[in-house]
């Protein structure tokens, strides 16, 4: 049993992401088969998919397009497995701005037209190293307004690995060899 893992990345945090649950995945005994899709044509094999999952990053407010075609190209045949679709951010980061991050993520799929079965906002990270004068500003000024955060402090990560793991746990039903059958 096979589950795709689709996912867009700028900075990097995302692919770090999409590749803990792929090992989270395999050691719940399914098959994983990861994907970016900035570097794949748009149309993909489903056949030995059971489930998918769709996770992409927010960058001034939406997901990278490449994401986005690769959704609603594939959307039939995405919609026919179980489906997670995690939207990962800053915002998400934040009680008060999971809102606005929920808000992204419903636009992304009405734009798409995609209906998952489920979703979670993930927390991202602050990835000086990547960023030039402009991403710093727009972290600094826009996204981390009014935060006790300073993109110049070096890299931060806010990613809740253990929540994330009881995610995929739980969208996969469970881990062991149940799911090997
Ligand atoms: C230029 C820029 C714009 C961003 N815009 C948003 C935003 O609108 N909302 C948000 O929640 N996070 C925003 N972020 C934070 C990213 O979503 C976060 O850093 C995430 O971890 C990036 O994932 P990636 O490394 O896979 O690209 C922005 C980051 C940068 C650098």
């Amino acid at each position: 049993m096979t589950v795709l893992i689709a996912f867009a990345t700028v900075e990097g945090q995302t692919a770090k992401i999409a590749r803990f649950i792929s090992s989270v995945a395999k050691n719940a005994g399914f098959n994983a088969k990861l994907i970016n899709t900035d570097e794949m044509s748009s149309h993909v094999s489903l056949d030995d998919v059971v489930k998918v999952v769709l996770l992409a990053p927010v960058h001034e407010r939406r997901h990278p397009e490449s994401f986005e075609a690769f959704v609603a190209s594939n959307r039939d045949a995405l919609m026919k497995r179980k489906s997670l679709v995690l939207s990962i951010g800053l915002k998400a980061a934040f009680a008060s701005g999971r809102e606005e991050a929920r808000d992204y993520l419903n636009e992304m799929l009405m734009r798409t037209g995609f209906e998952p079965n489920e979703t979670a906002l993930v927390a991202g990270a602050v990835r000086p190293e990547n960023y030039g004068y402009f991403e710093r500003e727009i972290l600094e000024h826009v996204v981390l307004l009014g935060r006790k955060i300073d993109p110049r402090d070096g890299a931060q990560e806010f990613t809740n690995w253990d929540e994330l793991t009881s995610i995929m746990i739980d969208f996969l039903g469970g881990i062991g060899p149940a799911n090997q059958l």
